[in-house]
């Protein structure tokens, strides 16, 4: 700290201004999958992936289909192009799939159990043995589990339940150095398919050959499961890594800005329970921008699942996942995020604030490392609409605020006062907004906290 002069913009020194300098100041991933057609014509999603992300992941090409479309004919041309980009930009790479039921060609099917298993088997080498070193993570085995038994897809019907650690087997022999997954969806809970898992991974850790599960997380707005701290802690005690995969939340179209913000919470909530488990080795996005998103096509009617509008400009859940990361957007409090990417006509859709209201407030720890720690700050109007909040509080025990984003601080000894910064005032009967944060020195509390409307 250089003397008084700094003292302003030194209040967000601890503040990372990218998802990757937050990731990588957590020691976690940030990833996004990554389409082979955007990776070759489009310059800005190069560069907005290379600058916001760690970590990468082939959303198709990695996939057997591409990889080996016809029997013992390997094409690695479009998968080195990611490798190559990932080690250009100092990120890694995981490895998605090597055994799924979907986008598998369909030669394989048609083999008999024992050559199909040696088909597996050279595909999992000869894959691994290319890549070896420079994938940190493979998938292994995908979506192998429906309901709380094994799928009865081709490769069940044919080699029978041994396939898994099979694949496995081959998978450890290939590449010693990779960490090898299971990976699948709605898992993130705790529910008889990922109890399924947690029996296939007991079995498979004491055999030596699984070092992580991954949970796709394809979630549904609103819906991240409440005990899914829990379920992943429950396999990182396995001695496991977890890993989110494949993360959306997908809205039900048109996306109101209320669905937005809640989005944006969602998000946060996901980081914050990669962030609070210590084998959690990071979180994928399933693709950067909404209109490179597989939901519409899937999900009927849903769609804005990501954090990127299609003009590249963020949305609120960008902001959120930075600052779950503990970084904090560089438009900072004085501009609102992206009101210039807002449709025109969502003004229909959210009613206008009508007046003062009545509101509550929490500090919400969302980590502590110790020597600090970072509150949230939940804001929930009551029967009316806020526009507009002033929070007074006292820390009970000699804490400060270090940094903060997106509210006006002043404080006096042990009191504090915050109150909103124009674009995060308004919020609508009912709703809660995670309205800003903040990095306090000392123990973590979470004092009463009296929420002012208007
Ligand atoms: C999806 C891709 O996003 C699409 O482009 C492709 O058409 C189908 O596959 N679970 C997975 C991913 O493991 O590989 C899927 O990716 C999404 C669901």
């Amino acid at each position: 700290m250089a003397g008084a002069g700094l003292a302003l913009s030194t209040q967000f020194a601890h503040a990372q201004s990218t998802l990757r300098a937050g990731a990588d100041a957590q020691g976690i991933d940030i990833a996004v999958a990554v389409n082979d057609n955007l990776l070759q014509n489009d310059s800005t999603y190069r560069n907005t992936i290379a600058t916001q992300f760690n970590s990468v992941t082939a959303e198709n090409v990695m996939k057997m289909d591409a990889v080996e479309p016809s029997q013992g004919n390997f094409n690695f041309a479009p998968g080195d192009r990611l490798v190559q980009f990932a080690q250009q930009n100092d990120m890694s790479v995981h490895g998605h799939t090597l055994v799924w039921h979907n986008q598998s060609p369909n030669w394989i099917k048609n083999l008999s159990g024992s050559a199909m298993r040696q088909a597996m088997e050279n595909h999992i080498t000869t894959t691994m043995n290319h890549w070896e070193g420079d994938i940190a993570g493979w998938d292994v085995v995908n979506e192998v589990v429906d309901g709380g038994q094994l799928r009865n897809s081709f490769w069940l019907q044919a080699m029978g339940p041994d396939y898994i650690q099979w694949a496995f087997e081959a998978a450890r022999a290939a590449d010693p150095s990779a960490d090898l997954y299971m990976n699948d969806y709605s898992i993130e809970g705790i529910n008889s398919k990922s109890d399924k898992y947690y029996q296939m991974a007991q079995d498979l850790v004491s055999q030596g050959l699984l070092d992580g599960m991954g949970f796709q997380s394809h979630l549904i707005l609103g819906q991240v499961p409440g005990n899914m701290e829990q379920n992943l802690q429950r396999f990182a005690d396995l001695g496991l890594k977890v890993r989110i995969t494949e993360l959306d939340v997908r809205i039900q179209m048109p996306a109101s800005q209320q669905e937005l913000q809640q989005q944006a919470q969602d998000y946060q909530r996901v980081i914050d329970i990669c962030t609070s488990i210590a084998d959690c080795s990071g979180v994928t996005v399933w693709g950067l921008r909404d209109g490179d998103s597989w939901v519409p096509d899937v999900f009927s009617g849903y769609g804005a699942p990501l954090l990127y509008n299609d003009n590249y400009t963020t949305k609120p859940a960008y902001d959120a996942v930075l600052e779950a990361l503990g970084g904090t957007p560089p438009d900072d409090d004085t501009t609102p995020p992206d009101d210039d990417t807002t449709p025109p006509d969502d003004d229909d859709t959210t009613p206008p604030p009508t007046g003062d209201g009545d509101c509550t407030a929490v500090i919400d720890v969302v980590n502590d490392w110790g020597s600090g720690w970072q509150g949230n700050v939940m804001i929930t109007a009551g029967d009316s609409a806020v526009s507009g909040w002033t929070l007074n509080w006292t820390w009970p025990s000699g804490q400060s605020i270090t940094s903060s984003w997106n509210a006006d601080i002043s404080s006096s000894g042990s009191s504090v006062t915050a109150s909103d910064v124009g674009w995060n005032a308004d919020i609508a009967a009912g709703q809660t907004m995670n309205a800003w944060g903040f990095v306090g020195s000392g123990s973590s509390a979470s004092p009463q906290v009296t929420c002012t409307a208007g």
